[in-house]
């Protein structure tokens, strides 16, 4: 079989997810690559073109408490497939993916996907601060090489395959029935009044549309998702988590999850 096409769907609020699907289609070297960008409340809807011979669909999306985002779950649920290839990936913060990718895979299957292969790759942990850092700045230049050759893999796979019927089943780690999820807690990042310009980026990015930018900034805490976009996106350094149980756990993070992880990959080679 060939690859025609790579069709790109991801829930990837500060991006890392994204990055990392980018340099696994470019291993794939397929002319045609389609990004569908689930992440935020516009592109939640968007028409997903049908699937057809020749297509490959790349899922996306990160680890929250060794767990899909249930936002992001919400979002995939609307896709159907009959027996497309499909590559399930997560992104982690070099904590732990944990349940989060075999999530993914059954998801695809649920969804009429056939999974050829797999892969968890770490980015930059969303909570991370200037002070914390956690994984600053990956997925840096080896896990894009990395991520370019789980692509190449995956083209070599699929290259060999007679049918998606001939595919074995893909083997994940992970527990069934899954364990953990973020957290529930209403809580949400706060605009720092002396430093806030009221310049709207933070109610542009966010995954949930939880942000108003008026006279203040206003967030609606209970649609919060902790993804930490609107810190991240902040241009003046406004944005930021004050909650302690917040402060505390990028404390937590900062110390025990130091040592590097490296992408596992899985179904290839
Ligand atoms: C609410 C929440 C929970 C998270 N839980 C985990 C986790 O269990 N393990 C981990 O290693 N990283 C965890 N992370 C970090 C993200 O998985 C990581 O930063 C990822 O690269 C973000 O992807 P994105 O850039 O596509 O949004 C969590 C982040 C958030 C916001
Ligand atoms: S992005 Fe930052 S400066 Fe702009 S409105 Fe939001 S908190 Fe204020
Ligand atoms: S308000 Fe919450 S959901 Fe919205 S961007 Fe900020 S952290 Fe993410």
């Amino acid at each position: 079989m060939e690859v025609k096409r790579v069709k790109l769907i991801y829930f990837s609020p500060t991006k890392t997810t994204q990055k990392v699907l980018e340099s696994i289609a470019k291993g794939i070297g397929a002319q045609d690559v389609e990004h569908f960008d689930l992440t935020l409340p516009e592109g939640a809807g968007q028409t997903i073109t049908p699937f057809s011979e020749g297509d490959l669909v790349i899922l996306g999306a990160p680890v929250y408490g060794g767990r899909l985002p249930v936002v992001a779950i919400e979002r995939f649920e609307r896709i159907k497939a009959a027996g497309t290839l499909a590559v399930p990936v997560v992104l982690y913060g070099n904590r732990e993916f944990e349940d989060a990718l075999l999530e993914l895979k059954n998801l695809a299957l649920e969804l009429g996907f056939q999974p050829v292969a797999g892969g968890a790759f770490v980015g930059e942990h969303s909570f991370e601060t200037e002070d914390s850092p956690i994984a600053h700045g990956r997925p840096d230049g080896q896990d894009a090489q990395k991520a370019v050759d789980f692509g190449a893999k995956i083209k070599d796979k699929v290259a060999a395959l007679a049918s998606p019927q001939a595919l074995g089943e893909l083997e994940i780690p992970g527990r069934f029935p899954y364990e953990g999820g973020a957290m529930a807690m209403s809580i949400s990042p706060v605009s720092l009044e002396e430093a806030c310009t009221l310049c709207g980026t933070c109610a542009t990015v966010c995954p949930t549309a939880a942000i108003t930018v008026e006279d203040s900034v206003v967030t609606e805490v209970e649609l919060c998702i902790r993804c930490s976009a609107c810190i991240k996106n902040c241009p003046t350094g406004a944005r930021v988590w004050e909650d302690a149980r917040v402060l505390k756990m990028i404390d937590w993070l900062h110390d025990n999850c130091g040592a590097r992880k490296e992408p596992r990959v899985f179904g290839v080679g």
